[in-house]
C-alpha cells in the first residue's frame, strides 16, 4: 500500500491576482508532489482561495460588485494560472463551498464543546490587510502594520475568543516532541520564542460582518477568517464528509507558506486542532520572500509580476525552474530579470538543452536512429547514482536548489565525458562500436536526466522522454528502480529536434 504523503499551499486571498509570489509556493508544492508520486507516494495536493473577511468585502465594495462574484472572478484567475504552470493540484478548494460551510461548523462546534470559546469584548487595533490584531508594540511609528507599512483601525467588538493561552504548554511539549515540525530551523525558534513569551486569547468571530461562516450557535457572528481559512485543509481531505479519507491524509505531511503567516500555521492551527481532539500537522515549512527592488510584491505597492508575462518569455519549464533552482527555499530572495535569463541560458539552453541535441543528433546520425545496444558504462554510471541520492536527499529536506544542483552536476558530467571521448572523432576513424559505446552511456544519462529533472521541467522532460523513444513519460516511472542504470532499452527510435530551451538574446 503506497504511504499517505499530504501536501499543501496557503489557500490565497481572492482580492489579489495572482503574482509570482503566490506561484513561488505553488510551484514548489507542485514539484514536492511530483517527485513523491515519482517516489511511489499516494499524494494529495491542495490549493486553493481564502474568500470571506473583511479585506474581500472591502475589495468587492471597491469594485462595485458582491464579495461572491468577486471571489468567482479571482478564484478563477489563480486556478488559470495554476492550469498555465503545469500545477497538478488533487484537489482545489474554495471556502466559499457548502462542504467547507459545514466541516467548519463541525469543527467550531468541537471546539466550543470543549470550552475552549467564551464570548467577551474586544478592543484593539486592526490591520485589514493582514485581517490580524496587533498589540500597540508591534506597530511601526503612527500605529501602521509592520507588512503593510500603513495604519491599522481601532476595532471595539463583543466577540467570542478562543482560549490559546491555555495551550502554551501544549504547545511547547509538542514542539519539544518533534523538532523538525517548523522548518527550516530558524522558523522553529521564532515560534518557540513567541510561545515562550505567552499567549493572549484571540477574538475568532466577528458580528460587524457577515460575510463569513456563521457559528452554529450563535449565527449572528461569523467565524474570523484565519479560523475559517485554516480548517480548509481539513475540508479537502474529507472531514465531515468522507472519514475513511479524512483519517488516511491527516494530518497533513507539509504546510507550505510564506514566513508571512507562519504564527497562524505554527501557533493558532495546532492549538487549534488539539483543542478538537485532531492532530496537528507533521510540518510546517516557512519560505521566505521573493523581493522585487528590495521590497516584498504587494498590492499596494505596485510591484507585482504576473506569471503569464514571465511564461510568456522563458515558457513554463523555464519559469518553474528559475523559482526552484536560483536560490534556496528558506531565505529571502531577490528576483531579478536580467539574473533569469543568464541562469535560464546557462543551465536551460546550454547545459541541458545542447546535451540533448548533440547526443540526439550524433547518435542518429552514428548509430542509425536507434538507442544502441552496447554501452561503456564509464564514469556516468557513478555520476548518475550520485544525481539520484543527492537529488533524493535534498528533497527530503526541501531544499529543491541544492538537489536540482546535483541533476545539473549529471548534465555537466555528461558534457565532460563527450569531450573526454569525443564520439565524432570515434566515428571519423571508424571504431563503430566504440562511438555507440560512448552514446549508449550519454542516451542512458539523458534519460536518468529526464527522470530527475521531471518534476520541476515537466513538459522538456516529456519531450525528451519521448525522442529518446521511450513509452509513456517519466511520471509514469517510480523510483528508485527507475533510476537504475541501463534501462534505456536498445533499439528504440530516437528523434533530433529543434532545441528544448532556445536560448534568450538578453534585453
Ligand atoms: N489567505 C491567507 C492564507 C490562508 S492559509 C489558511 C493569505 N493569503 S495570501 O494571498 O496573502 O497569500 C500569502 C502567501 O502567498 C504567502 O504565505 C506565500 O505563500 C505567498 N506569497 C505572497 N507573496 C509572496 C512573496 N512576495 N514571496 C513569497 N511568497 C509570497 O495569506
Amino acid at each position: 500500500m503506497p504511504r499517505p504523503f499530504y501536501v499543501t499551499t496557503p489557500i490565497y486571498y481572492v482580492n489579489d491576482v495572482p503574482h509570482i509570489g503566490h506561484a513561488y509556493t505553488t510551484v514548489a508544492g507542485d514539484v514536492l508532489s511530483r517527485w513523491r508520486r515519482l517516489r511511489g507516494d499516494d499524494v494529495v495536493y491542495l490549493t486553493g482561495t481564502d474568500e470571506h473577511g473583511l479585506k474581500i468585502k472591502q475589495a468587492a465594495e471597491a469594485a462595485g460588485i458582491t464579495p461572491k462574484e468577486l471571489a468567482d472572478r479571482n478564484s478563477e484567475r489563480f486556478q488559470e494560472t495554476w492550469r498555465l504552470l503545469g500545477i497538478k493540484n488533487d484537489v482545489f478548494i474554495r471556502t466559499t463551498e457548502p462542504r467547507h460551510y459545514r466541516a467548519v461548523q463541525e469543527f467550531l462546534q468541537r471546539v466550543y464543546d470543549a470550552g475552549d470559546i467564551e464570548l467577551g469584548t474586544y478592543e484593539g487595533l486592526y490591520c485589514v490587510a493582514c485581517e490580524a490584531y496587533y498589540s500597540e508594540d508591534e506597530l511601526l511609528d503612527g500605529l501602521c502594520c509592520p507588512i503593510h507599512e500603513r495604519p491599522v483601525e481601532r476595532i471595539t467588538e463583543e466577540n467570542y475568543f478562543f482560549k490559546l493561552s491555555r495551550y502554551e504548554k501544549r504547545l511547547l511539549d509538542h514542539y519539544e516532541a518533534h523538532p523538525d515540525a517548523v522548518q527550516p530551523e530558524t522558523r522553529r525558534n521564532e515560534v518557540i520564542g513567541f510561545i515562550k513569551q505567552g499567549l493572549c486569547d484571540f477574538s475568532m468571530s466577528r458580528t460587524s460582518i457577515d460575510w463569513g461562516v456563521p457559528l452554529p450557535w450563535d449565527p449572528k457572528h461569523v467565524a474570523y477568517v484565519w479560523f475559517d481559512a485554516l480548517f480548509n485543509y481539513c475540508t479537502g481531505v474529507g472531514y465531515a464528509e468522507d472519514d475513511e479519507r479524512f483519517r488516511r491524509y491527516w494530518p497533513a505531511n507539509y504546510h507550505l507558506m510564506g514566513k508571512d503567516i507562519l504564527r497562524f500555521h505554527a501557533v493558532y492551527w495546532p492549538a487549534m486542532l488539539m483543542s478538537a481532539g485532531l492532530e496537528p500537522p507533521q510540518h510546517v515549512f516557512a519560505h521566505g520572500w521573493l523581493l522585487v527592488g528590495g521590497e516584498k510584491m504587494s498590492k499596494t505597492r505596485l510591484n507585482q509580476i504576473a506569471p503569464a508575462d514571465l511564461v510568456a518569455d522563458f515558457g513554463v519549464d523555464g519559469f518553474r525552474y528559475h523559482f526552484m533552482a536560483d536560490q534556496r527555499f528558506g531565505p529571502d530572495g531577490d528576483f531579478s530579470y536580467e539574473a533569469m535569463v543568464s541562469r535560464y541560458n546557462a543551465d536551460l539552453a546550454n547545459n541541458f538543452g545542447n546535451l540533448a541535441n548533440r547526443v540526439l543528433n550524433m547518435a542518429v546520425n552514428y548509430c542509425g536512429g536507434v538507442v544502441p545496444d552496447t554501452r561503456e558504462d564509464g564514469p556516468l554510471v557513478d555520476a548518475a547514482a550520485d544525481a539520484f541520492a543527492r537529488l533524493d536527499a535534498a528533497m527530503d529536506q526541501l531544499d529543491f536548489s541544492t538537489g536540482f544542483a546535483a541533476v545539473w552536476e549529471l548534465i555537466r558530467a555528461t558534457n565532460a565525458y563527450i569531450e573526454d571521448r569525443q564520439p565524432w572523432a570515434l566515428n571519423k576513424a571508424g571504431e563503430a562500436t566504440k562511438t555507440a559505446a560512448v552514446l549508449g552511456d550519454c542516451l542512458e544519462a539523458l534519460r536518468v536526466v529526464a527522470l530527475l529533472a521531471s518534476p520541476v521541467i515537466p513538459n522538456a522532460a516529456g519531450e525528451l522522454w519521448r525522442r529518446l523513444g521511450l513509452a509513456g513519460g517519466p511520471e509514469d516511472e517510480r523510483l528508485p528502480e527507475a533510476a537504475a542504470w541501463g534501462r534505456l532499452p536498445a533499439g528504440s527510435p530516437l528523434e533530433k529536434g529543434a532545441p528544448l530551451f532556445p536560448r534568450l538574446e538578453p534585453q
